[in-house]
């Protein structure tokens, strides 16, 4: 791979086979594909408007999870580095023009950053499908597009933030400010790099807040590009600073600075947890937390079985099953429970596996060997757990950290696999009878991300979206994400909620201004 930094695009003739998962056969390609790969431009801290080594010199190796081996190395972030960011941004934040401009003009400056991110779009894929292991055809139709529509979407906000007008009582009237909270913290994972990155970035930029992003070690690339393409828009310096580091280092540092206002994060409910009590411990700064799920989708017997499967597949499978709102327990209630299963094994043998640049692959390798051995590990204890393993259950090919989509039948609740977040191929079936039942089952979990409920029954979709603890319930659909619709978890799944006007509120405070309507008393 450092061949490839150092001559320019790597032109490689590709014969790694797709094959289909528990089939002997396996399926190549009619003709090799050539894949060209992308060379990483930006690998330092993006500090004050510049890229910049860390104080310390020292680097970290990100990974290619299709082999395993180094793409090139970036820039670690430490302390002393975070202490430098925080000044450029409290600078920014204190005396800049970013939050005294007319909002119009930040509008402005943000739908040319969407412009950009649009121009350069196959290249940020590529660089996200090298980066991360997601399909390519995603990064282009999914992934990158969303970057986009998060820019213009609050974009589309930064000239239209008001306040109230306040008739008070008495001999007084008010009105209240909606002012931006100042520099904010940002902690983002790898599952969804750069879409993570524009979801924080946006509505924080659009209000007038400075940030101080950090990306996930394992996918720093396409946020250090896009440190880049901030600038070309016109954020002026300080305003956007992008760290690479790790987290019990440069994360903490973040997390417990006296110099941030707001931190918002999105990782694992342990992460979160630590997060809170570093806020609290230090200037009490507000924390919005978006962390892990163990979302259920529920299919009532009046479904259509295909369809069902299908929504089921995609739920369970969908980014490697590497989403915190994914359908990973799938009630199926009990008259067409045995149907369903045996369907369901037959989708999961469709999937395609493969290498992520392929066309038609639908499945490439999870994040990272933590994540892979983690994966693994939860399908030992299901085994062990007697849960019945019906398909998968393995890892796939000879690198890389490929892992066969899985299913389990006859999930109990209390079993690990149906209560813990497993961020990977693994679907567990559970069977049941009523919808009573269902719903006390449904909610038996810590988490409360996200439902999925599948019926024709209006009365039934409703009161179980009713009565089911989550943050977003998806009737005959799963998976279906918007800028305008509210984003974030009950329980703990999280605190707070992201897109939306929701989203904006979060980066602001509400400031109350009030003077006598006549003379005042007070003088
Ligand atoms: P993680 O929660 O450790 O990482 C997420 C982010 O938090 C990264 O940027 C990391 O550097 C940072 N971080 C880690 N420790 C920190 C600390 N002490 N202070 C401040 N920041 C810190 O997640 P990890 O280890 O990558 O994955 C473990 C599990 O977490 C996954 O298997 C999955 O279950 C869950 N997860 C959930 C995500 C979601 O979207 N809700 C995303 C990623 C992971
Ligand atoms: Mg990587």
């Amino acid at each position: 791979m450092f061949f490839a930094q150092k001559y320019g695009y790597l032109h490689k003739n590709f014969s790694f086979a797709i094959r289909r998962v528990s089939c002997v056969t396996l399926h190549s390609m009619a003709a090799p594909a050539v894949i060209t790969l992308p060379v990483p431009k930006y690998t330092k801290l993006f500090i004050n408007g510049e890229f910049v080594d860390s104080v310390s010199g020292r680097t970290f190796e990100t990974l290619d999870p299709r082999t395993g081996d180094a793409i090139t190395s970036v820039a670690e972030a430490t302390k002393e580095d975070v202490d430098e960011a925080v000044k450029a941004a409290r600078k920014a934040f204190d005396h800049g023009p970013w939050p005294r401009m007319p909002g119009s003009e930040r509008a402005r400056i943000l739908n040319k950053y969407a412009d950009l991110v649009e121009q350069h779009l196959e290249e940020l894929a590529r660089l996200e499908t090298l980066d991360n292991g997601k399909p390519l055809a995603a990064c282009r139709a999914g992934d990158i597009p969303s970057c986009v529509k998060a820019l213009r979407y609050y974009a589309g906000y930064a000239d239209k933030i008001h306040g109230l007008t306040l008739k008070m009582s008495g001999e007084y009237q008010g009105y209240t400010l909606q002012e931006p909270i100042g520099v904010v913290g940002q902690i983002i994972p790898w599952n969804y790099p750069l879409s993570m990155f524009f979801y924080k970035i946006s509505p924080a930029l659009a209000c007038g807040c400075t940030v101080v992003i950090k990306p996930a070690e394992q996918t720093p690339l396409t946020a250090l590009y896009a440190a880049q393409l901030g600038k070309e828009a016109g954020i002026p310096a300080g305003v956007l600073n992008v760290l690479s580091g790790f987290g019990e280092t440069a994360g903490a540092a973040i997390s417990s600075h006296m110099g941030i206002d707001k931190i918002a994060f999105t990782g694992s409910t342990e992460v979160g947890r630590r997060i809170m009590e570093a806020a609290a411990k230090s200037n009490l700064k507000p924390v919005m937390l978006e962390l892990g799920g163990k979302s259920p989708l529920i299919v009532m017997d009046d479904a259509d079985v295909e369809e069902a499967v299908n929504l089921a597949h995609r739920a369970a499978y969908s980014n490697m099953g590497q989403i915190c709102c994914a359908g990973t327990r799938i009630f199926v209630q009990e008259g067409i429970h045995d149907e369903f299963v045996k369907k369901a094994v037959e989708r999961a043998r469709q999937q395609v596996l493969g290498d992520p640049f392929m066309p038609g692959v639908q499945q490439g390798p999870q994040v990272d060997k933590a994540q892979f051995d983690k994966i693994l590990k939860y399908i030992e204890l299901g085994k062990r757990e007697q849960a019945n393993l019906l398909i998968g259950g393995k890892c796939w090919g000879d690198k890389g950290f490929y892992v066969e989509p899985t299913i389990f039948s006859d999930v109990q609740d209390n079993m690990k696999i149906a209560q813990d977040e497993i961020f990977g191929p693994v679907m567990s079936i559970l069977k049941f009878k009523t919808v009573e039942e269902v719903i006390e089952r449904g909610n038996k979990t810590i988490y409360g991300l996200a439902a999925g409920i599948v019926t024709k029954n209006i009365n039934v979709a409703n009161r179980l979206s009713r009565s089911l603890r989550a943050g977003v319930i998806w009737i005959n659909c799963y998976l279906v994400t918007d800028m305008d619709a509210p984003f974030g978890g009950y329980k703990m799944s999280g605190i707070g909620r992201e897109r939306s006007l929701c989203g904006l509120e979060s980066y602001m405070q509400v400031k109350s201004v009030i003077c006598p309507v006549y003379e005042s008393p007070w003088l």
